[in-house]
């Protein structure tokens, strides 16, 4: 008779197999259809995902915790915690900034809080949810990141905090930004769901991005540089910040034991809190309005795999970017290219290119999609352009300057993509459309 680890050993082996036999990756034949970005794994997810089921554990518990202590390490912060998105991750961040224990440095409904407006919409999303006040500035082109010489002109003394993406995996100006956060005492949340493994240096120490901020956010949704399906994190070097963070993603609870978890400081029974009566179970207590935005133990355990392969990813992204680069550099008359941030070393999520007059980017677009090569807009360009926008009122939101490039952005900008999933002939057929697109003289507006 078989033991249970015997049995489970057979399982995961068959597993393994049928995933090498009908999920193994297809080369690339001419005129097939090129997505941006798909999902790269073989049995080391499946397997995984198939062992989390064998033991039917649902909810967070070995794989989440052995996946949130090897992210931080990788990012080399202190405290990271694993939510069911990047949306989420970013929702935390920001929710975090707004506790009552944080006192008087808490964000509070009518402040203001720094961002772009070529922007994602859930980096913006919470600040205007909780009633803060986004205030937006224009980017620069070909970086697509903040115009950091708006920053002094943009600040008031109701801003408490800046809140930016490293666009398309380009890190901000994190100098500039970082010294105008510490000069006026805000809090930095950089949202890195598209950067991750992004490095930058500063004062001639070199770290990943995520990690100079107070709070930094990864998405793992597909399309990103690691994938558990839904997915995302938080991450901090700040201990307050992180026992926030926790309980805003816990349903608010001051209780810092897992789920399932009791007792764990043995004093469970012991405390005061507010006017409840004393001795009130601890893991019913709550010290924020919560949320609960917990990932499931069947993403960890994909996301342990993914990890391991996150620098060849990484790695292969930034090959795949070189090679279109060097494609398109002949069309440097048409198209503005792109360009990484001084100091920074790009953890290239897509290839952004921006069409010169006189190519139109909705027809250059419509040409790639018409051969299967898959576009994407630069998000949601001027975000204040969006039908969301119209029903806030005029001071829900605060605009310097006149946003030129982000509508710029906005009209002529899109990315295609350099995941992993492409290989070079995918590339090379990506190119020689655009070049074909913009020879033909067709995509002129
Ligand atoms: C910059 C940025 N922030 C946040 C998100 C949200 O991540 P998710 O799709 O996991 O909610 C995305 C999604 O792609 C993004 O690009």
């Amino acid at each position: 008779m078989q033991t249970q680890a015997q049995a489970r050993a057979e399982i995961l082996a068959q597993v393994r197999r049928y995933c090498d036999t009908y999920h193994a990756p297809s080369a690339y034949t001419p005129g097939a259809r090129i997505e941006y970005a798909k999902r790269v794994y073989d049995g080391d997810e499946m397997t995984a995902l198939v062992d989390v089921a064998l033991d039917f554990v649902l909810t967070a518990d070995r794989y989440a915790a052995q996946f949130e202590a090897d992210l931080a390490a990788y990012l080399g912060v202190r405290h990271c915690l694993l939510v069911n998105s990047g949306s989420s991750a970013n929702l935390l961040a920001f929710s975090a900034l707004t506790s009552p224990l944080l006192g008087d440095a808490a964000v509070r409904p009518g402040d203001e809080v720094l961002t772009v407006a070529a922007s994602f919409p859930t980096t913006i999303a919470p600040i205007v949810q909780f009633g803060a006040v986004p205030v937006f500035v224009d980017v620069t082109l070909p970086q697509y990141n903040i115009d950091v010489a708006q920053l002094e002109t943009a600040y008031s003394p109701r801003m408490k905090a800046v809140f930016l993406a490293h666009t398309l995996g380009n890190p901000f100006n994190i100098a500039a930004v970082k010294a105008f956060c510490a000069a006026h005492k805000l809090w930095l949340i950089e949202d890195n769901c598209d950067a991750l493994g992004a490095e930058y240096t500063l004062d001639g120490t070199t770290a990943r991005t995520g990690t100079f901020g107070d709070i930094g956010t990864s998405s793992f949704y597909p399309p990103h540089h690691m994938t558990t399906g839904e997915g995302g994190a938080v991450y901090t070097n700040h201990d307050q910040l992180a026992q926030i963070l926790r309980s805003l993603r816990d349903w608010g609870r001051g209780c810092v034991c897992p789920a399932g978890q009791d007792d764990l400081c043995g004093a469970r029974f012991d405390g005061q809190f507010g006017t409840l009566p004393p001795g009130y179970d601890h893991k019913y207590v709550y010290t924020h309005l919560g949320y609960n935005l917990k990932a499931t133990e069947m993403q960890a355990a994909i996301g342990c795999a993914q990890l391991k392969k996150l620098p060849d990813f990484i790695a292969q992204r930034r090959a795949n970017f070189a090679l279109l680069h060097e494609r398109l550099m002949p069309l440097q008359d048409f198209l503005i290219l792109p360009v990484a941030t001084e100091n920074a070393q790009p953890s290239w999520f897509g290839y952004p290119i921006t069409c010169r007059a006189p190519i139109s980017r909705n027809a250059l677009v419509r040409a790639l999609e018409a051969q299967d090569i898959q576009t994407r807009m630069l998000f949601s360009g001027n975000i204040v352009r969006h039908p969301c926008f119209a029903a806030l009122s005029p001071d829900a939101y605060r605009i310097v300057g006149d946003l030129t490039n982000s509508d710029r952005v906005t009209e002529s900008t899109f990315w295609v993509g350099v995941s992993p999933a492409l290989t070079p002939p995918h590339l090379a057929a990506m190119a020689d459309a655009i070049v074909r697109a913009i020879g033909g003289g067709g995509c002129n507006a």
